[in-house]
């Protein structure tokens, strides 16, 4: 799949990309009402990475339906609906105004404020549960919930994520950072912070892929860093049984095909039947993490 915000609404990147081979395109975020997004600059190079303050910018939901939809229709890709709000309510009605033919998925996009506690949904268990729970009572379709790796516990959220009803989880959001100009002594980005991705995360999103893909029955959907189909391989091996490909995209923009390609080649050259065979085959027998200081 495509990770979301980083291949627009699939239709952008169709004239490089056969969209009919992805599993599927997952839009920017959609929000009730249109947003503008943050000032610039919204991006910026880092190590192994970027940063990002997008904003949700998006058109919002009515557009989505009206123009953004009919126009992926064309295609014959499951289109899952990545979606973004400030109270339960706001989820809630996105998910109910999504709930029509061409839209194959929502996946909850929980790492926003959460206006009616003053916190991100993702940071407590219960608004999570909640927020889950009130878009599956509104949907017939697949409900993702994108986790962010800002927690202290992310399999507490990955639980409640489940206990709410959701189908799959996706592991994992950008993690917050700030890049400073020295010379000017100002964060480099207007917003401040942005959000960290790209390879520098990989092995932080792989290390909460793993431990959520023990924690919960339903499956994960790895993201972060995946920049060709070896990095893909690690996520399917930690316990992952679907990848999203996000900032790859930026660098090439047929980067998620790659990854197609090579994990069907990776089976072959191994032998196994199908990608099912390696999944959650990590073998840490032999290799004890050392004890956590008390
Ligand atoms: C420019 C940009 C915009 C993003 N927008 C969204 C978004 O609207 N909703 C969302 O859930 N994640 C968003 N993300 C997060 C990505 O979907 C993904 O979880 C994250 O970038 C880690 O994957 P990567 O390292 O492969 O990029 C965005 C990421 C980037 C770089």
């Amino acid at each position: 799949m495509t990770a979301s915000g980083t291949f627009g609404f699939g239709l952008e990147y169709a004239d490089f990309v056969e969209l009919n081979r992805l599993g599927a395109v997952v839009t920017k975020a959609t929000t009730l009402r249109p947003r503008i997004g943050n000032p610039p600059p919204r991006t910026v190079e880092t190590p192994s990475g970027m940063l990002n303050a997008i904003g949700l910018q998006n058109d919002g939901v009515d557009a989505f339906l009206q123009h953004k939809l009919p126009a992926l229709s064309v295609y014959d890709v499951p289109v899952i609906v990545n979606i973004a709000g400030t109270t339960v309510d706001e989820y809630a009605t996105l998910a109910g105004m999504l709930d029509v033919e061409g839209v194959s998925g929502i996946e909850i996009n929980i790492s926003c404020p959460n206006v009616e506690e003053g916190i991100d949904f993702c940071l407590k268990p219960e608004a999570t549960e909640r927020v889950v729970s009130a878009v599956r009572q509104r949907t017939s379709k697949c409900v993702i919930c994108k986790l962010s790796p800002n927690v202290s516990d992310i399999t507490v959220i990955a639980r409640a994520a489940e206990a709410g009803g959701a189908d799959a989880v996706s592991v994992i959001n950008t993690l917050i950072g700030l890049a400073v100009d020295v010379e000017r002594r100002k964060p480099v980005l207007a917003n401040i912070t942005g959000g960290l991705s790209g390879p520098a995360i990989r092995p932080v999103a792989v290390r909460m892929a793993w431990l959520v893909s023990k924690a919960v029955r339903i499956p994960v959907i790895g993201v972060g860093g995946i920049m060709n189909a070896n990095d893909a391989l690690e996520f399917l091996i930690a316990g992952a049984t679907a990848v999203q490909v996000g900032t790859g995209s930026f660098v090439s923009p047929r980067a998620s095909l790659d990854v197609i390609d090579g994990i069907e080649a990776y089976l072959q050259r191994h032998g196994f039947e199908s990608v099912h065979d390696i999944i959650g085959s990590l073998d840490t027998s032999g290799k004890q993490p050392e004890p956590k200081a008390a």
